[in-house]
């Protein structure tokens, strides 16, 4: 196993939209079902941002929380990245318009695009900085606004999506057996990047009439075959990253995976043999927030006490891109 990256969640907040989207306000508009949506999704309700709430609002406010949390002030901050997909505007940066809102220091900001792995993959980054001590405190947001990607009319996609934003603020540990990353993994495959994309609106296929008629700045997804290749890379994951840490599935107090689809998740509950308490969900409430269905979850467990200091916790996440991650942590 590789050192531990001595890395410590120092803070977390989350930030959810009032507005909140039922299975029944599907069935009034579309050709679908309670019983198709529960079945092959596990999704009850999700939340949508109303007239003036994006996806730096909802960041913004997910990370005063998490500075609260952590009795911290902007001040302390060296760094702020927001893993996005649902960007404020093709530029400036989601994480500038967070560090305007939060004020403080010229510190870099930027975002990240990894679409679902986008925590995980800026857990992994952070903690390198931090390991080396060019930075000490990191704000990492996971925050999204899929309803405004997301095409009301494709019963295939809207009924999967959710809006929300979960901040951690991420700091050097001083001890060498405390708090850490301990293994990780992060991959990407560009040859399946057609399966699941927003085809317009960027340089490829700037928006145009055309394009705004063929609805092409919508998520358009091959949701089967992403289906099984995020069981498949999932499963690998696991095994792998346990496998390279030395670390067996009983070892696990937590499982924290990418909020998908329930199906998703539980192939993955039973290829580790674990209970169903040691594998946390929200999907159910929440649908699929993208980058920041990990940060909400990490940020519930906390409040809800699931995850104690000592405790071994695996995050684990796939999607567009292709891309997929994996994140051991000793909390
Ligand atoms: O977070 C990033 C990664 N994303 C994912 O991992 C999501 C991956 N994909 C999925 O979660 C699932 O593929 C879906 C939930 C999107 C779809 O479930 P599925 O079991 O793969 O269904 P399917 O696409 O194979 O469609 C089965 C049937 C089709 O009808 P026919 O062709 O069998 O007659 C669809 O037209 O279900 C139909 N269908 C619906 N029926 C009722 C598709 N959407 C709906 C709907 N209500 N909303």
């Amino acid at each position: 196993m590789p050192e531990p990256l001595r890395i410590r969640i120092a803070g977390s907040g989350r930030a959810l939209p009032d507005k909140v989207l039922t299975n029944q306000w599907f069935i009034d508009r579309l050709e679908t079902s309670e019983e198709w949506i529960r079945e092959r999704t596990g999704i009850l309700e999700r939340r949508i941002a109303s007239e003036g709430e994006s996806t730096a609002t909802l960041a913004t406010t997910a990370a005063r929380k998490a500075l609260a949390d952590a009795k911290m002030s902007v001040d302390d901050i060296d760094m702020i990245i927001v893993a996005t997909i649902t960007p404020e505007c093709p530029f400036p940066s989601t994480a500038c318009f967070v560090q305007q809102a939060l004020g403080g220091p010229p510190v870099p900001a930027f975002d990240l695009a990894a679409a679902c792995s986008g925590y995980i993959y800026g857990f992994i980054v952070s903690s390198f900085l931090l390991q080396n001590g060019l930075y000490r405190n990191i704000l990492l947001i996971g925050a999204e606004t899929m309803s405004k990607i997301t095409d009301y009319d494709d019963r295939s996609t809207c009924i999967l999506f959710g809006d929300g934003a979960g901040a951690t603020i991420l700091s050097a540990s001083p001890k060498t057996d405390g708090p850490a990353l301990l293994h990780y993994r992060m991959q990407a495959e560009g040859s399946g990047l057609s399966m699941l994309a927003v085809p317009a609106g960027g340089s490829r296929l700037p928006a145009s009439k055309m394009t705004i008629d063929e609805r092409l700045h919508y998520v358009k997804m091959q949701g089967r075959e992403v289906y099984k290749l995020a069981v498949k890379r999932n499963l690998e994951l696991i095994d792998s990253t346990l496998a390279e840490a030395g670390v067996s599935p009983e070892d696990i107090a937590l499982v924290i995976p990418h909020q998908s689809n329930l199906r998703i998740i539980e192939s993955a509950r039973q290829r580790l043999g674990l209970p169903q308490d040691r594998v946390f969900t929200n999907i159910q409430r929440y649908g699929n927030t993208s980058a920041a269905s990990i940060p909400i979850c990490i940020d519930e467990c906390r409040e809800m006490g699931r995850i104690k200091p000592g405790d071994l916790v695996l995050l684990v996440g796939f999607g567009a891109g292709l891309t997929w991650g994996s994140a051991l942590i000793r909390i």
